[in-house]
């Protein structure tokens, strides 16, 4: 034993020093017990990946949005997941884009494997072509949603079909072909519009009225309380708060089992086949 140990221990009895030990490793199995309970906390926060994003500052977004652009260049944008027919799956569609925040919400649809379908406004076809082409190499869908974003129902034949005709014109110059379907502004499909436009007609199961909500929480816990296996969620890429939701929505619907397809790719698993003039709102088993 050294000066400095006499000095601490050399008058105190064996059971003295056998306490003072014993409290000595008491203390440090607390310690650890801590340090365990601080590490398992912090994983299970790490699993809570939604609600992780959106307490994110702007610096970290600007980041990742930057590491998913690294990773374009070294995987294909082709590459398309199979489906499971035996499990659940919706559609989710964008309406009224391209917009400013679509590229962000790609990144995040790529990011997950999950694809969505966009039916677009023809004047945003031509503002954003680099932005349809990318959404037609993720293996996304792309239907007509008319070219100035008019009521079908409102307009001569002759008008209807122009309105369809122009934004497959603009798909058509960016892609080399135009749209299969058409989503119907507000809904608005009688029988002088299924006579005239002699496309299938998609429409919607779950409206998330996106466009009237407050925050991007309320559309997320809306979808979260409403969709079932089968569905097709209308939503629009042209308000941030929407872009923003799906930041959280995408990951939290595939946790929940849901696989995100095309509608296309939907009716085809549920062995639907598209006709002309006929409308479509879900397809559920
Ligand atoms: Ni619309």
């Amino acid at each position: 034993m050294s000066r400095l140990d006499n000095r601490w221990f050399g008058h105190e009895t064996w059971i003295q020093r056998h306490k003072r030990l014993s409290v000595g490793l008491f203390l440090i199995a607390i310690l650890l017990f801590i340090l365990v309970l601080g590490y398992i906390c912090c994983a299970e926060l790490k699993m809570v990946s939604g609600f992780e994003k959106t307490s994110q500052t702007e610096g970290e977004k600007t980041a990742e949005k930057e590491d998913v652009a690294d990773g374009d260049k070294t995987s294909t944008e082709t590459e398309v997941s199979p489906i499971d027919p035996d499990k659940p799956m919706i559609a989710i569609t964008f309406d009224d884009g391209p917009s400013i925040y679509t590229e962000q919400l790609l990144d995040k649809l790529k990011e997950c494997n999950a694809r969505a379908t966009f039916f677009m406004v023809g004047q945003n076809v031509r503002k954003y072509p680099d932005t349809v082409k990318r959404i037609a190499e993720m293996g996304c869908e792309i239907g007509n949603h008319t070219y100035n974003h008019v009521t079908l129902t409102e307009l001569a034949p002759e008008q209807m079909q122009s309105e369809i005709e122009a934004t497959n014109q603009a798909l058509t110059e960016v892609l080399g072909q135009g749209a299969k379907t058409v989503r119907p502004t507000y809904g608005a499909v009688n029988d002088e519009v299924k006579n005239h436009v002699a496309y299938p007609f998609v429409m919607w199961s779950v409206d998330t009225t996106d466009w009237q909500k407050e925050d991007a929480a309320s559309v997320v816990n809306y979808v979260l309380e409403t969709v079932q296996d089968g569905d097709i969620v209308l939503l629009h890429d042209i308000h941030a708060i929407t872009v923003e939701a799906m930041m959280t929505l995408i990951p939290a619907l595939q946790e929940r089992g849901y696989q995100l397809v095309t509608v296309s790719e939907m009716a085809e698993v549920r062995g639907i086949t598209f006709e002309n003039g006929q409308k479509y709102f879900s397809f559920k088993k």
